[in-house]
């Protein structure tokens, strides 16, 4: 199995540990990847759209092409952020701005509709939940079938300073989450996503020449989309098809 860990933050703090315990009960060390925000993708979306028209136009294209490639191969998506005044890091929420043509209105990829995703957070206090929301949101829109979370209030500002009882409970969490992952098909997406990207085919074909989403209507066409084909249904998902044109 292959992992790869997307840290909304630089620092290895309990959140980072937290992924780091899941990834390794997961898969072997050479098979885990590491993303770290902001470091590896420093920017904010600058609201362009240069995306809509083409995705190579992004000021960040050939940067997010690396990233993307590790998403593509990876069976596994570990998500991990610190929750920042109850919501998900800024370094993370600007990535999911970064990547906002994976949104099923736009230029899904196929193979997000084969994944399995996990989302951590850690608080001092509270405000977990809101945070791990938010990001499973964003993998929704993205197509991802399969999202698990854990959330913990660790009490502590540093992994340093988290409690030895705290620390054997997350242990054992992450016994039973590796466990649930393991045995886990994806499956097909959620009723939500299927209806969505039904509604948005619908809004493609009838999209004219000349209009502002005309090229995001041919990538749809290109895929067969158009013509009833459902990403979650093709086993091309995981070709490089579905990547970012090069
Ligand atoms: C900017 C900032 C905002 C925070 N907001 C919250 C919060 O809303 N709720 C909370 O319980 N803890 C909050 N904390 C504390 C951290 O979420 C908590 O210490 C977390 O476990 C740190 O994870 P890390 O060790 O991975 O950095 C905040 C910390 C910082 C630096």
């Amino acid at each position: 199995m292959k992992v790869v860990l997307i840290n909304g933050q630089n620092h290895k703090g309990s959140t980072y540990h937290i992924g780091r315990i899941l990834a390794e009960r997961l898969a072997d060390v050479e098979a885990i990847k590491e993303i770290f925000l902001p470091r590896d993708l420093n920017h904010f979306c600058l609201g362009c759209y240069s995306c809509i028209q083409d995705e190579k136009k992004c000021p960040y294209f050939e940067e997010k092409k690396g990233i993307e490639e590790m998403m593509l191969e990876a069976d596994v998506l570990i998500f991990t952020t610190p929750t920042y005044c109850m919501e998900m890091s800024a370094p993370l929420k600007s990535y999911f701005d970064l990547f906002y043509q994976y949104w099923i209105p736009h230029r899904p990829r196929e193979y997000m509709f084969h994944k399995k995703a996990v989302v951590i957070s850690t608080a001092a206090g509270a405000g977990t939940r809101s945070a791990i929301k938010s990001v499973i949101r964003n993998l929704t829109w993205w197509g991802v079938p399969f999202c698990m979370k854990y959330g913990i209030s660790v009490g502590a500002s540093k992994w340093d300073e988290v409690s030895e009882r705290n620390k054997t409970k997350i242990e054992k969490d992450m016994d039973k989450l590796s466990r649930r992952l393991k045995k886990a098909k994806a499956g097909k997406p959620s009723l939500m996503i299927r209806f969505m990207f039904g509604l948005m085919a619908k809004a493609k074909k009838s999209s004219v020449e000349g209009a502002y989403d005309a090229n995001e209507a041919a990538y749809w066409r290109e895929k067969g989309w158009l013509d009833g084909k459902k990403p979650w249904n093709c086993i091309a998902g995981m070709t490089d098809e579905s990547k970012s044109p090069s």
